[in-house]
């Protein structure tokens, strides 16, 4: 309709983490960002690097700009934000063991959160489970036969965190205060400073040794799973949307 404002984008895209940083993929950085990396030890410095170059060429995609131009600028609780001609837009990463996330959108906060599940994954689940849980979450967790006990904290986890990092506080504000069960696109409870009702989350299918989350603070926003930018000098993108 004429006047109607557009429905919000959300573009998210995944990419495959190796063992090292891949140089290809360190050529999208700053020069600031490779002096970072090259101070880490490779398990670190690998998802950084992944996570930094998915973001960069994201961004240049989808906005229409070139890489060199990405600017990005952090803000005081440590949430990157495009800077420069990207300035209006938002962002977030994150990165774990094998598997790195970016989600970018125009005018609309998103976070994302991703997720290894470990071979140890339900010992240290059964751990964590009361100090981050909500307590309908942790009977739903405890409730779970005992094959789907770790991928439903996983679920319910990366739910949480997405949102955190979405609102931009991560996990300065306590866990087991944000309610956002299993599944469904609306949080049950979260502290009203952080409008939850604001709020969409969206499950991300990250494969099967992986759980991953989407938080957009646009409950209408069209939801973009892309497949990775393609890496100059690499024949195939290393992951793909799913
Ligand atoms: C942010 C946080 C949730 C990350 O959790 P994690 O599971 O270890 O890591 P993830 O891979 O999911 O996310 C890492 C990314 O989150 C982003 N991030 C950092 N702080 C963030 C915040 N407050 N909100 C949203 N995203 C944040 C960063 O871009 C980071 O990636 P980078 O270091 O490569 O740039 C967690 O570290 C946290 O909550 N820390 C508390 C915030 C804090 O202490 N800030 C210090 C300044 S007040």
């Amino acid at each position: 309709m004429p006047g109607e404002a557009p429905q919000p984008r959300v573009v998210v895209a995944l990419v495959a983490v190796g063992a090292a940083p891949d140089p290809r993929e360190a050529a999208a950085l700053t020069a600031a960002e490779r002096r970072h990396a090259d101070g880490l030890r490779d398990v670190v410095a690998a998802p950084f690097v992944a996570a930094r170059a998915l973001l960069r060429r994201t961004l240049a995609e989808v906005a229409g700009v070139p890489l060199a131009t990405v600017r990005l600028g952090v803000d005081p609780h440590g949430k990157l934000a495009p800077a420069g001609p990207l300035s209006g837009w938002h962002c977030n990463v994150s990165h774990t063991d094998g598997l790195a996330a970016v989600a970018v959108a125009r005018g609309v906060r998103v976070g994302v959160d991703v997720e290894r599940v470990a071979d140890d994954g339900d010992r240290r689940c059964r751990r964590v489970l009361p100090s981050v849980l909500a307590p309908g979450e942790a009977t739903t967790v405890d409730g779970a036969a005992d094959a789907d006990r770790l991928p439903t904290f996983l679920a319910i986890w990366t739910r949480k965190e997405a949102f955190l990092k979405g609102v931009g506080c991560g996990l300065t504000v306590e866990p087991r205060l944000v309610d956002v069960g299993p599944s469904g696109p609306r949080i049950r409870a979260a502290p009203h400073e952080l409008e939850p009702e604001r709020w969409c989350l969206h499950d991300l299918a990250a494969g099967p040794s992986h759980a991953g989350a989407l938080a957009v603070a646009a409950p209408d926003a069209v939801v973009d799973r892309r497949p990775a930018p393609p890496v100059p000098g690499r024949g195939l993108p290393p992951g793909g949307a799913t």
